[in-house]
């Protein structure tokens, strides 16, 4: 029986969960295949670091030439992260005519759409199952399971360092740098954590799954992007008050003719069925025209998770080659001729509900020279909170709207954050109230 050679460069965290997942269910994947995955080489530039799963010593290079030049390795797992070396290698992989499987979600963002392109001109395919929600298959559910419907929106946790923050955060009250450095213990942050501290993570992340839902190419420079460095205890807290649950979401929609794309901190009701998806668990929500609404639920992060969509993709693409076919699936679910440019929704024009924390200074008059800003704009308020007396200088009240347009909201508030009786910036926070709010 044919074996499938597999080579991989970057024996990390997610290198270790494919090398286990190859050996401990060998059988089950070489029952489902036919045929069984063989790793024959592994590359690496540093081969001393303690890791979690060993490998063969007759295995390993520090020369991921070595995976490129071996006639016996059919397909080349890139798990290296980082936007240099690792879009190299993969072009390399790709003109010596063997298929890639990556994780790097970060240069699929950045450069999927040129790296799609060289794999057909050399009549091979580019596996990410890995790049979006870790272990859960939302790649091959966009592309496969969904291919019946027209997707107007994705809508989600995608991030699971962040989740996992907000999570211990609120339920475990751990203050910011102890909740991330949990998280890093378990192996869910990237190598540099500020990607999934200030949303980037997810951005890529989103910018992959929309082109995938939406049909057009990879647009990252399109999501508006914030992060959950800014969110103090204060907020989640006062969150709580109001009902709310504190998320880092990922909003993708495809609207009256218009894609918009946001990544920010977001308060959903207590009762939204995201709000319990908690610690390094990702969910998303997929609305098509003919299925209605689902939602795929699982770890999104992770060494074994992880591995099991890298390994899904492997058996994906050996079955091609030992079929000897041509890859029967456009990489981003249309064909790449199809794929078309939507015109963009900019966040000034979304309208949503709002969570303002203004620091004030606690004196008569104050409210009413917030609300009349906030109503000269347009701003309706639903409900208000002061608590305590000024303490060091200031003291929060914080309010909640009615819908309201973004671009209207963002004048207030520089309105607002000039006035002398107002000592701080404002906090915003965006409220969902909704599963999926049909148009925002
Ligand atoms: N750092 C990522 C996360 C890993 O926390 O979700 C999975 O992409």
């Amino acid at each position: 029986m044919r074996a499938i050679g597999i080579g991989l460069i970057g024996w990390g965290t997610v290198g270790c969960g494919v090398i286990q997942t190859l050996r401990d269910n060998a059988e089950a994947i070489e029952n489902r295949l036919g045929a069984p995955l063989k790793l024959l080489r592994v590359a690496d530039l540093d081969l001393d670091r303690p890791r979690p799963v060993a490998v063969p010593s007759e295995l390993l290079t520090t020369r991921a030439e070595e995976i490129m030049n071996d006639p016996e390795i059919h397909i080349v797992v890139e798990l290296m992260g980082g936007l240099g070396a690792a879009r190299t290698f993969i072009r390399q992989a790709l003109e010596n005519k063997k298929y890639v499987v990556t994780a790097n979600k970060a240069l699929l963002a950045h450069h999927g759409n040129e790296l799609f392109d060289i794999a057909r001109q050399n009549g091979r395919a580019i596996g990410f199952e890995a790049s979006v929600g870790g272990g859960i298959p939302i790649i091959k559910s966009l592309r496969e399971g969904l291919a019946g419907n027209r997707i107007d929106t994705i809508f989600g946790i995608l991030n699971g360092t962040a989740n996992y923050i907000l999570t211990r955060m609120t339920e475990g009250g751990l203050d910011f740098d102890a909740a991330l450095g949990e998280a890093q213990a378990k192996g869910y942050a990237e190598a540099d954590p500020a990607l999934d501290i200030e949303g980037t993570d997810a951005a890529h992340k989103l910018a992959i799954a929309s082109a995938l839902s939406f049909g057009t190419p990879i647009q990252f420079d399109a999501v508006y992007t914030e992060g959950i460095s800014r969110i103090d205890p204060l907020d989640v807290q006062f969150g709580e008050e109001f009902g709310y649950r504190l998320k880092l979401l990922a909003i993708g929609r495809n609207t009256n003719g218009r894609v918009g794309m946001r990544v920010h901190p977001t308060f959903i009701p207590k009762d939204h069925i995201l709000a319990g998806v908690s610690g390094a668990y990702n969910a998303v929500h997929i609305h098509g025209n003919s299925v209605g609404n689902i939602m795929l639920y699982g770890m999104g992060a992770g060494m074994l998770p992880t591995g099991s969509a890298v390994v899904s993709d492997l058996m994906d693409i050996a079955r091609d080659i030992l079929a000897e076919t041509p890859p029967r699936i456009a990489p981003l679910a249309f064909l790449p001729d199809r794929l078309k440019e939507i015109p963009l929704k900019p966040i000034s024009d979304i309208s949503t509900c709002y969570y303002f924390r203004f620091s004030a200074l606690d004196r008569p008059g104050v409210l009413s020279k917030i609300s009349g800003i906030l109503g000269a704009n347009e701003i309706s308020i639903s409900a208000v909170i002061q608590k305590g007396r000024e303490t060091e200088g200031s003291v929060p009240i914080v309010m909640v709207t009615h819908e309201a347009v973004e671009a209207n909201v963002r004048k207030a508030l520089e309105e607002i954050d000039r006035l002398d009786m107002v000592l701080a910036p404002t906090q915003l926070i965006r409220i969902e109230n909704h599963e999926t709010q049909a148009d925002d």
